[in-house]
């Protein structure tokens, strides 16, 4: 295995997040966020996020540098979110790659910020059997792969409107939960209280949609508002949560069955949600879950998926 110091930049949306990792063993993540200066706005604001960016991503660099007294001719490769991403946000990082690489005359390797997410379940942790199914569902996808290998990976479904994340945020705002709704929703829900009418699952095999449960529960809100009557915030979200989590149990069943496979994962924000966990273990799959601490963005899983392709002929190895 090629020995490897990793340096890695995720900067794809909110949250600035720098890692070193040294031969596949994560050394240190400093990650600081904007969350606080988009919750007034009740979203995330693209401007503010690259602004964010700015200030903080020479910081964790310092912090990174100091705390583990590394020292950069040490490091091999600088990785970096490239895309998917919020223009502005991904360009910061990139920018800040390309100085400090040409700088310290080290290689660069732009990553997918999705492929990320979908191996954030192996961070600090050797093993790895092919094939799985991996679900990713953050505020911006919605998405179910079949990964053969790092450099296998085939998308078989993925929302055509609405994330999972963007919904539940913009339902959690329109119930005036705390952003981002995500949460709250996760914290709010209670199972027995999920009796609010849903509009029906979609077919299996169909891509994801969510913008059809959005407008249902928007129209339902509304027409209460007009005729000034009161809501069940807990009813209605836990309606939400249960619909949605279904669905998503109800298309990664689809795909299990389809292509015979009995590993299951996932990542993204929305991950850390617990009402998806249980469920999740409720299957008789061999469901392989992130820690609560890489389900959001971070640089650690870029360091991880960075040392996986580096070492791509070793793969087969990690059983
Ligand atoms: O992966 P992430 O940090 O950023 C993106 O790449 O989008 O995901 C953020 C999303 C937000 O929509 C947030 O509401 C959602 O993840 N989220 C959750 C939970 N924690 C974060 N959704 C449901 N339950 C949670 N516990
Ligand atoms: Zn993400």
């Amino acid at each position: 295995m090629e020995k490897t110091c990793i340096l890695a930049i995720e900067t794809s949306c909110d949250d600035t997040s720098l890692a070193l990792a040294k031969n596949n063993k994560l050394i240190k993540e400093c990650t600081l966020t904007s969350l606080n200066e988009h919750c007034k706005f009740g979203g995330i604001v693209p401007e503010v996020a690259a602004r964010g960016h700015e200030d903080s991503i020479a910081k964790c660099l310092k912090k990174i540098i100091s705390d583990t007294k590394a020292n950069y001719k040490d490091i091999t490769h600088i990785a970096y979110t490239s895309h998917p991403g919020l223009p502005g946000s991904l360009h910061i990082g990139k920018i800040f790659a390309k100085s400090l690489g040409s700088l310290l005359k080290i290689k660069l390797i732009p990553i997918n910020h999705m492929y990320g997410h979908i191996f954030s379940f192996g961070i600090n942790q050797q093993k790895i059997t092919y094939p799985f199914l991996s679900l990713v569902v953050s505020g911006g996808h919605t998405t179910i792969y079949l990964v053969k290998s790092a450099i296998n990976i085939k998308t078989l479904n993925q929302t055509t409107d609405d994330a999972v994340g963007e919904t539940l945020d913009k339902i959690g705002r329109e119930l005036g939960l705390e952003y981002p709704g995500g949460i709250s929703i996760d914290k709010a829900f209670n199972k027995s209280k999920a009796t609010f009418k849903m509009i029906n699952h979609y077919p299996v095999e169909q891509p994801f949609s969510f913008s059809g449960v959005k407008t249902h529960i928007l129209n339902y809100l509304n027409t209460q508002k007009m005729k000034n009557r009161q809501i069940d915030k807990v009813s209605i979200a836990s309606s939400v949560l249960e619909w949605i989590t279904d669905e998503l149990i109800r298309k990664l069943t689809f795909y299990a069955d389809k292509y015979k496979i009995n590993t299951i994962t996932i990542g993204g924000g929305v991950s850390a949600n617990k009402c998806l966990r249980a469920k999740l273990n409720q299957k008789k799959w061999k469901v392989i879950l992130p820690e609560l601490s890489y389900c959001g963005d971070n640089a650690s899983m870029i360091a991880n998926y960075a040392n996986l392709i580096i070492n791509k002929h070793c793969l087969s190895d990690k059983k």
